[in-house]
């Protein structure tokens, strides 16, 4: 066992490292691969020696169990908000009022970005990160830290090479979702049917208010800190020294930020973000002005809810009033038609707009528009533009409504509404608009990953009847691609190669590259890790499916009816006809990491009954024992102990508190 410790701190070491210059600093160290190989080695150790397992090691930032519900947390220090200034003159405004307060003392400022997240605290006691919630109503708000934990750029521990720790440290800061993700992720979503997020902050608000932390870990969220809250052993003076000390202890702070000696360079800040607003990976809707000494601060005060020394610039909406000319319903991979407003072309923020969408018939409905009507339509960041509201003032009663046609616009079949949702779906399963976008899926990198089989090679081998289901691509030779327009010889061997070299593939990727219906990366790899086999999975039972843990009766049932379709079964089929090799997952041995220990108890103990502490030993895979020998790995020690607590001194065997077995438990539970 010697040098078993100073491995585990080694590893622990460089993975946090690592991962500190990968996602906070942004500059890689080492590979992906030696980052997983040097992982699996702390997972393996740990596992043989949960005793070293330790809060911020980097294998506790996965595995916490579903949680039942969110535990409510008091803010030490309430979380307030901002008040708005809508335009250059009100930031004016707002530095004037911050002057004369301040009786004219020297006053600058420090100029954040505005990233539209969710607003979040992190607790450091000592410098381990031991909670984490959302804002709530900024006097309570909810405990998230087990799905916190799941973001890399949140730090586990506070790095302590250049500053001492705190002892008690609370930052505050907005976890976000960059656009280009939030964009992928929506087109997985779409994919596996799922509903898509509306915008980056709700998809970051519904990543973090997830009770099963796996599915937070899924999701491509970030962090950037902006502020403080409670902080003991050590002080800080200006917001800007807070800002430029934190990375230090390993938080990631927005590069974008500017010291604003005055009101001018405040207005040059304003304007500069508002035009570098596109240009920048997340979305903001303003800035953020703080008066940047503290002492400053603590002068000016707060009101009820919002601090007299900050406020949000907030940028000019943007929105643009157009035409809608016509109404379109186009149908999507599961056969989901979607509404798109026509419009006349019009430049919003920078950009041309011409479709925007109209998200269901409930929406068009609801919203009450109509072909010919004047809109309001918005634009954010590279978020699908939406229809926002009607201007009902310019009808001429021209306007014609619009109602999702019976027929599918694609293949003419039948349209019907799925019940108990808002969704128009076509029945018809051979329609070409859903086997294009189930191949384009079944394709796609984090499916069967056939590279360069893209959209408009899709379309032209569906169009020239090349390919009828995704089974057909593994029947296809080199003389078939080459009939696609201007295809090279050289284009279509490479074609031919990405799908020999998809053949091989695991069960969650092919699970998942089905494209059932509301099955996306997440429930194909618990469905695979379950059944083990694509046969168990084909014969699962309604209920077996539905008492799968992170599976709900909506997603079951989806499951279920795929697999009843007679078509469908011919598919997959065929699919291993053609030449596909699915590796099966390996056992996953169930959760004992408690096997070959045992324990003893003696004494009373305060949080349960020895029958329920031995209970949980053997649940663990562990072995209670009445009586200590040699053999006795742990004895747990209550109040006023036995002889068995002698026996074991004088055996030499390992003796522990029952705060010491509560955690040891905690830990392994929480794996
Ligand atoms: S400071 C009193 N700084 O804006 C301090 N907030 O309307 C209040 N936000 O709930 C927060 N970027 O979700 C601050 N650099 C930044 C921010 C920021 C975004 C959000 C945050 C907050 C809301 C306030």
């Amino acid at each position: 066992m010697s040098g078993v410790k100073e491995r585990i701190e080694e590893l622990r070491r460089i993975l946090n490292e690592a991962n500190y210059n990968y996602y906070v600093l942004d500059n890689p160290t080492i590979s992906d691969a030696e980052y997983d190989r040097l992982l699996r080695e702390l997972q393996e150790l740990e596992e043989k020696y949960p005793e070293y397992i330790t809060l911020d090691s980097p294998t506790q930032r996965i595995g916490a169990k579903p949680l039942e519900e969110f535990k409510t947390v008091t803010h030490r220090i309430p979380m307030l908000s901002l008040d708005n200034a809508m335009d250059e003159n009100e930031i004016r405004e707002f530095i004037e009022r911050i002057k004369r307060n301040l009786s004219g003392e020297d006053v600058s400022f420090v100029c954040e970005p505005k990233i539209d997240g969710v607003a979040v605290e992190l607790v450091y006691e000592n410098g381990i990160f031991v909670a984490g919630s959302t804002r709530g109503d900024g006097i309570t708000g909810e405990d998230i830290t087990q799905n916190l934990k799941t973001i890399k750029s949140v730090p586990l521990s506070l790095r302590s090479d250049e500053l001492p720790i705190p002892t008690l440290l609370e930052v505050r800061g907005e976890v976000y979702i960059e656009k280009e993700n939030f964009n992928k992720l929506n087109k997985e979503r779409e994919q596996s049917g799922e509903p898509l997020f509306a915008n980056p902050r709700n998809a970051a608000a519904g990543s973090l208010r997830q009770l099963d932390p796996s599915i937070t870990a899924s999701r491509p969220l970030k962090i950037y800190c902006y502020s403080l809250g409670v902080c003991e052993g050590y002080s800080f003076q200006s917001q800007y020294e807070f800002l430029k000390i934190i990375p230090k202890w390993g938080f990631r702070v927005n590069p974008n930020i500017t010291l604003a000696k005055n009101e001018d360079e405040v207005i040059a800040y304003y304007q500069k973000m508002e035009q570098l607003r596109d240009t920048l990976p997340y979305e903001i809707d303003g800035i953020v002005i703080k008066v940047n000494s503290f002492s400053h601060q603590e002068k000016l005060g707060i009101k009820t809810r919002s601090p007299r020394w900050a406020i949000a610039g907030k940028f000019k909406p943007r929105y643009e009033v157009t035409q809608i000319i016509d109404i379109e319903s186009s149908v999507g991979r599961t056969g989901i038609i979607t509404p798109v407003a026509i419009l006349k072309p019009v430049n919003i923020g920078g950009v041309i707009v011409s479709r925007a969408t109209l998200h269901n018939q409930d929406e068009i409905d609801r919203k009450d528009v109509r072909i010919g009507d004047w809109v309001f339509v918005k634009r954010a960041g590279d978020v699908i533009p939406e229809v926002v509201k009607v201007i009902k003032e310019r009808r001429t009663g021209n306007e014609k409504t619009y109602n999702i046609p019976g027929r599918c616009p694609v293949c003419g079949g039948i349209v019907r509404r799925i019940e108990g949702e808002a969704a128009h779906k076509c029945q018809n399963i051979n329609c070409p608009a859903k086997i294009k976008g189930g191949i384009e899926h079944f394709a796609s990198k984090r499916a069967m990953n056939i590279e360069g089989l893209g959209t408009k090679i899709i379309e032209q081998l569906v169009d020239k009847g090349l390919v009828k289901d995704i089974a057909d691509l593994y029947f296809l030779n080199k003389e078939d691609i080459l009939k696609l327009d201007r295809m090279a010889d050289k284009s279509a061997q490479n074609i031919i190669d990405a799908i020999k070299s998809s053949k091989e593939t695991t069960l969650a990727r092919f699970i998942y590259a089905l494209g059932i219906p509301n099955v996306g990366e997440h429930t194909a790899n618990l469905l695979a890790n379950h059944f083990g086999s694509l046969e168990k999975l084909k014969n699962a039972t309604l209920e077996e499916l539905e008492k799968i843990e992170g599976i709900g009766p909506l997603v079951a049932s989806s499951i279920y009816n795929f697999f009843k379709e007679k078509s469908n079964l011919e598919t997959t089929e065929k699919l291993i006809k053609g030449g596909v090799k699915i590796k099966e997952p390996e056992k996953e041995e169930t959760a004992k990491p408690l096997a070959g220990e045992t324990f003893v108890f003696t004494g009373a103990l305060s949080s349960m009954t020895r029958e329920e502490a031995q209970e949980l030993v053997r649940k663990l895979g562990g072995n209670p024992s009445n009586s200590v020998s040699k053999k006795t790995d742990y004895v747990v020690v209550g109040e006023n102990p036995g002889s068995k607590y002698t026996k074991a001194l004088q055996l030499g065997v390992k003796i522990i508190s029952e705060q010491e077995f509560l955690s040891l438990i905690d830990k392994l539970k929480s794996k």
